[in-house]
């Protein structure tokens, strides 16, 4: 790591709870020792067991289905199918972007791997062997699954259920100003055109998803456990859907193996086996194996975006616009701001100042699992900041400009923030040529193009690619973002016991971020007490207050300010009643870490854990403090933070076999104020990994007949310690002025940004070859078949 600035023993900052130092984490202990505890591990009294029965095939009409066989063997319970829940009105459930999703099929199949029925036994094994008791008729239909053909005019109809519905088009979407961009591509010296995909890719989190779902029939109360990144949204919706009275539905999100996106939606088997405790009056666990976790319960990415960038001669870039055709499968269920059907897309102009910008984004229905979740990205911002960095180092290579000097050229200043772009976002905060610069110093930029230019006169194929990124997390002020009309705000809850020890209840839910610690931190920096004193509550919707989840890097923006809010008010009811125990007046008093005392006397004053006592003793409170030491917030952000970074990767690609080795990669982040230095380094790290998967492994496709080629970790390749270089990180620090303790979001960022990065080096190792574009991932067999100027396979 390179500090930017060193902590000062000597000012006390190793001890500080914010920015310096590493503090562990408090969760660590639990599952170093595997003793975290997660949906899985979940065993209630007569508990039983479910399992789905899935579609073999992409496209057809369900002709019968006989459970007979299946009901006769001794261990099975229940068999649920489509019918079933049509009684019931729970054959459809709505999707989060007002879509609806069949639960199972009723009348048509749309994705290989969609749900058909649901066996209940006694343990999983028996539920697993019985569904091969079920005889399923289907008269199997042409599929879909070629994005670019789902609006010819003869292309299957796979949404029939809908009214009306003639065509696969499900929305068309626009940002920017079209005529503006026109006329000033029209006046450029230089215009570069490029098709970009970014594929289908997944999340795969280490812990599949799964419910436990204990309905009780005399008091009707549900309780469900989960995996779930966003409990709360969760279980407001099951109210609405299945009519359980809210105040008798508990999410329950234990320890969760990892989130990225995939545990955001609500996905048919959370309501099969709600379903199924409520037909056998016994709780029923589900888990999902990790092929029905590739193949039905989501996706992400799969843009097909054609983009343009014009620019001067000599570097100013002028304006960007693209078209994109997003496919999203057989059910609309993107988890995105109702206001946005792109998400965040139209944040495409990236990291510069520009003229003009429009992008289009039409979406369609196609035989592919639905889902287009936000993969450790917020809302499609991964799509539009590959497409940025992959155009600007195009035309860095149509001018002949180094694209570090291209990039410098065009950042958005210090002195322009806050930063109004040409598509609707206010970035708060930034100064992008330092970033820049200390990670060319980390890198040795020039002595590294140095070294690719000795190494490209011996016939060696080294590259080396940067990506500049800006982010935009912290979905988001209320007024314009929301999910099936839940606000995206979030509430904290902070309670100080009698002895000044505290706990802090709040929205969001960790899935391994450390959010146990990282929240702890911000009230011990508010509060004064150690962080170790403070317990973080999360993932239980009857003990924690409403709020719309963890996913989009939102916890720190949204939740990290609503807990330094509630900390800010206690700590100012806490000099009401510290005043009183002192008789003295409340503006009579000054705050220092820890304790209120009078002004210039500091010798008298009251620390929090006295100041707590006292709230509950006997003194005589002053009018309207109520006693106990705690306070509610709900935080409603005024607008997203913007973090940024500069990555830089070094690659070698072999000339004999195409494979690319990533020898280096350097990654500047910031993310404002920093809570916990490690934790960070955590996310990096992790997201970084996730990037070289994508840029060089993953993707999820489909055989013409529909079969998902992608539904085992055989054929899903995601990256391990053998496939990545040893990171080299660094930092700036560039608050957000409207963030209540300056921080912006870092979990994503890495995930963002390295793609590009990766991408771009191995443009540039194999550009002495003609090439100019490559689509991810870049597999070796897809560089080999570059290196000899064929088109990219699919
Ligand atoms: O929403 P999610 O937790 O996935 O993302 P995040 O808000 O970016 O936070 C990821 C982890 O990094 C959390 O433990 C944060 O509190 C921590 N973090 C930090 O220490 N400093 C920041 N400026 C941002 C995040």
């Amino acid at each position: 790591i390179v500090e930017e600035h060193t902590p000062n023993p000597a000012a006390g900052d190793e001890h500080r709870p914010i920015g310096y130092g590493r503090l562990q984490r408090k969760e660590d202990p639990r599952f170093v020792r595997g003793k975290g505890h997660y949906v899985d591990d979940i065993v209630l009294p007569g508990m039983l067991h479910g399992a789905i029965l899935r579609a073999p095939v992409a496209h057809a009409r369900l002709v019968s289905i006989d459970t007979t066989q299946a009901l006769a063997n001794p261990k099975v319970v229940a068999v649920i199918t489509g019918k079933d829940l049509e009684g019931l009105g729970l054959a459809w459930a709505p999707t989060l972007s007002y879509d609806v999703q069949a639960v199972l099929v009723t009348d048509k199949v749309r994705f290989q791997g969609q749900e058909v029925a649901f066996v209940v036994a006694e343990d999983r094994y028996a539920a697993r062997d019985a569904l091969e008791l079920i005889d399923v008729e289907y008269e199997v239909l042409p599929p879909l699954v070629d994005a670019r053909k789902a609006l010819d005019p003869d292309a299957p109809v796979i949404r029939d259920d809908l009214e009306g519905r003639t065509d696969n088009h499900i929305f068309d979407w626009e940002a920017g100003d079209a005529a503006e961009t026109d006329a000033v591509f029209a006046s450029a010296d230089v215009v570069v055109s490029q098709e970009v995909v970014y594929p289908r890719v997944h999340p795969a989190p280490m812990e599949t998803c799964g419910a436990v779902a204990d309905f009780d029939p005399i008091d009707g109360k549900l309780t469900l456990y989960e995996t779930s990144q966003a409990p709360h949204a969760h279980r407001t919706i099951f109210a609405m859907v299945a009519g359980i009275p809210e105040q008798k539905i508990r999410i329950v999100s234990p320890d969760i193996g990892g989130g990225f996106g995939n545990k955001v939606g609500i996905y048919p088997g959370y309501i099969l086996a709600t379903v199924g405790s409520i037909v056998t009056g016994r709780p029923v666990k589900w888990m999902e194996d990790r092929s029905e976790n590739l193949m039905s319960t989501s996706f992400a990415r799969d843009y097909i975006m054609q983009g343009e960038i014009a620019a001067t001669k000599d570097g100013k870039i002028l304006g960007l616009r693209t078209n994109v055709l997003a496919d999203h499968g057989a059910f609309n269920a993107t988890a995105q701001p109702t206001k946005y059907p792109a998400g965040f897309f139209h944040i495409f102009t990236g990291s510069y100042d520009l003229q003009a910008a429009y992008c289009k984004v039409t979406g369609v229905y196609t035989n592919k699992a639905p889902g287009g979740v936000a993969y450790a990205c917020s809302f499609r911002v991964t799509e539009a900041v590959y497409l940025v960095e992959r155009m600007v180092d195009a035309l860095a290579r149509r001018l002949d400009m180094d694209p570090a000097e291209l990039r410098l050229k065009n950042f958005i200043r210090p002195e322009q923030f806050p930063y109004p772009n040409k598509t609707g976002w206010e970035y708060d905060s930034g100064d992008y040529e330092k970033t820049m610069r200390l990670s060319m110093e980390i890198a040795g930029y020039d002595e590294l193009r140095r070294e690719q230019e000795e190494r490209r006169a011996r016939g060696e194929l080294m590259g080396i690619g940067i990506s500049f990124f800006t982010e935009t997390v912290g979905a988001g002020p209320r007024k314009h973002m929301d999910i099936l009309g839940l606000g995206m705000a979030d509430g904290a809850e902070l309670r100080v016991h009698p002895t000044g020890k505290a706990v802090v209840r709040i929205s969001v839910q960790s899935q391994g971020q450390g959010h146990e610690t990282t929240f702890a931190q911000i009230v011990s920096e508010e509060l004064g007490i150690p962080p170790e004193d403070i317990q973080v509550v999360h993932g239980d919707t009857d003990q924690t207050p409403f709020g719309l989840g963890t996913y989009g890097s939102r916890s720190t923006p949204v939740s990290g300010g609503a807990v330094a809010l509630v900390a800010r008010k206690v700590r100012e009811k806490a000099k009401f009643i510290a005043a009183a125990m002192l008789e003295t007046r409340p503006e009579d008093l000054e705050w220092e870490k820890g304790r209120w005392f009078v002004k210039g006397d500091p010798s008298v004053g009251k620390t929090m854990a006295e100041i707590a006592l006292g709230a509950v003793g006997t003194i005589e409170l002053p009018e309207g403090i109520d006693g106990n030491l705690d306070a509610e917030v709900t935080y409603d952000p005024p607008n997203l933070t913007f973090p940024y970074g500069a990555y830089i990767c070094v690659v070698d690609v072999d000339p004999g076999t195409g494979v690319v080795k990533v020898r280096r990669f350097i990654a500047v982040d910031d993310c404002g104020t920093r809570i916990n230095p490690m934790i960070i380094e955590g996310q990096v790290h992790g997201g970084l990994t996730d990037g070289v998967g994508m840029a060089l492994m993953e993707i999820i496709e489909f055989d013409e007949d529909g079969n998902n080629l992608g539904g085992s970790f055989m054929d899903y390749l995601i990256p391990t310690a053998m496939e990545v270089p040893n990171w080299e990180t660094g930092y700036t620090v560039t608050p957000s002025p409207h963030h209540p303790i300056g921080a912006k979001g870092i979990g994503e960022s890495a995930t963002v940004g390295s793609p590009p990065a990766i991408v771009n080096a191995i443009i540039d190792a194999l550009s002495p070859l003609g090439v100019t574009t490559i689509d991810m991932p870049c597999t070796p067999a897809r560089v080999w078949e570059a290196m000899q100027g064929r088109a990219t396979p699919p």
